[in-house]
């Protein structure tokens, strides 16, 4: 299959001219806010006071383990599940509020699923008539998900990841400001995943609102600018992927490799690292930086062969913020 062309293509080529709003809405209307958003299930506090910002032209990763929440959370800023309390607002109004809504908000909510004899192409056509959108719409949507050479098969023919692409075309109908799917690399294989982090940066690229959640946290930690975390309905953290990555500096760890380790753990005993030989040789040492450690050692003459820094990945900041606080609830 295609990878995709451009995301551009939607919004220059449209021939009836779909309103697009790109350069006219002014920087940050489009933001996802949620504030104090709470959902209870009887006893269960599926979404806990849960407050966090999206900011426009950024891909944030909305991560949480099972349960945490993720889905209750989209489903309320869909106007599919009405909040205890709370608010969750696109551009300042809620979605209920948004005139002509699929021209604002695309939305991704599980596989998608479409009438099992209808093909790809109508599928999206008959979107199109119920929203007012020119058919052409449907065209061009599949062109920018790459699956034109399926557009005439139908939907029970679709693999998995075809029924994704064509999910997302779907949401791009209206060519939305705001695109929000709920773990939409679910069923991908790496080729897809690839593509989807290609075509959703280069959405936000052009200024739109990405939110999309995930638990395939090394898939985040390439995709997105911002994470918002969350575990047992309860924000855990929130912020740009480096800072997050960033706050957990101290646990970065070094892989040195010396022909003579007795000497470099003496060079580097006054910064009080800790140093565990590895089974290859290797010494691993944490609680010094990779600069700190070099300099130590050619201080002291102490030969290296490897010097290599390891930061610590999304996986382990998530599963050490989130520790505890995992499982079904
Ligand atoms: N309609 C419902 N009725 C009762 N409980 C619900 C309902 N919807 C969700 N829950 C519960 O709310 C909690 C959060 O569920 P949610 O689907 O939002 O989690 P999630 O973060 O999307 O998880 P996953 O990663 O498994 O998709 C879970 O404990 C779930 O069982
Ligand atoms: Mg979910």
């Amino acid at each position: 299959m295609d990878r995709p062309r451009s995301a551009t293509l939607i919004t220059r080529t449209s021939p009836k001219g779909v309103s697009v709003t790109v350069g006219q809405t002014s920087p940050g209307s489009e933001e996802i806010v949620v504030r104090n958003l709470t959902k209870h299930y009887k006893q269960l506090r599926a979404v806990d006071d849960l407050s966090f910002t999206v900011r426009s032209g950024r891909v944030t990763g909305f991560l949480g383990p099972n349960g945490a929440g993720k889905t209750t959370t989209l489903r309320m800023l869909l106007n599919l599940v009405t909040p205890t309390s709370g608010t969750a607002t696109i551009g300042g109004q809620r979605y209920l509020e948004l005139d002509q809504p699929i021209r604002h908000v695309g939305a991704v909510l599980e596989a998608s699923s479409a009438h099992r004899g209808r093909t790809g192409v109508n599928h999206l056509r008959v979107i199109c008539a119920a929203a007012g959108l020119p058919r052409e719409r449907a065209d061009e949507a599949l062109a920018l998900v790459g699956l034109t050479p399926a557009a005439k098969r139908k939907f029970k023919g679709y693999s998995l990841g075809m029924k994704q692409r064509l999910g997302i075309a779907a949401a791009m109908l209206g060519d939305p400001r705001v695109l929000i799917l709920d773990e939409p690399a679910n069923g991908l294989d790496p080729e897809g995943i690839r593509w989807m982090r290609d075509l959703l940066k280069a959405l936000a690229a052009e200024g739109r609102t990405i939110l999309v959640s995930s638990h395939l946290l090394s898939e985040m930690q390439q995709l997105a600018d911002d994470v918002v975390i969350v575990a047992a309905g309860k924000l855990v953290r929130q912020g740009p992927v480096d800072e997050v990555l960033g706050s957990m500096g101290a646990a970065v760890q070094v892989r040195v490799r010396t022909p003579d380790p007795a000497k470099l753990t003496t060079a580097l005993a006054a910064f009080q690292p800790s140093i565990t030989p590895l089974p290859d040789g290797a010494l691993l040492v944490t609680g010094m930086e990779t600069a700190a450690i070099g300099h130590a050692a050619f201080t002291a003459s102490v030969e290296l062969h490897e010097l290599t820094g390891e930061r610590a990945d999304l996986e382990q900041v998530f599963l050490q913020l989130t520790a505890g606080k995992a499982g079904i609830r």
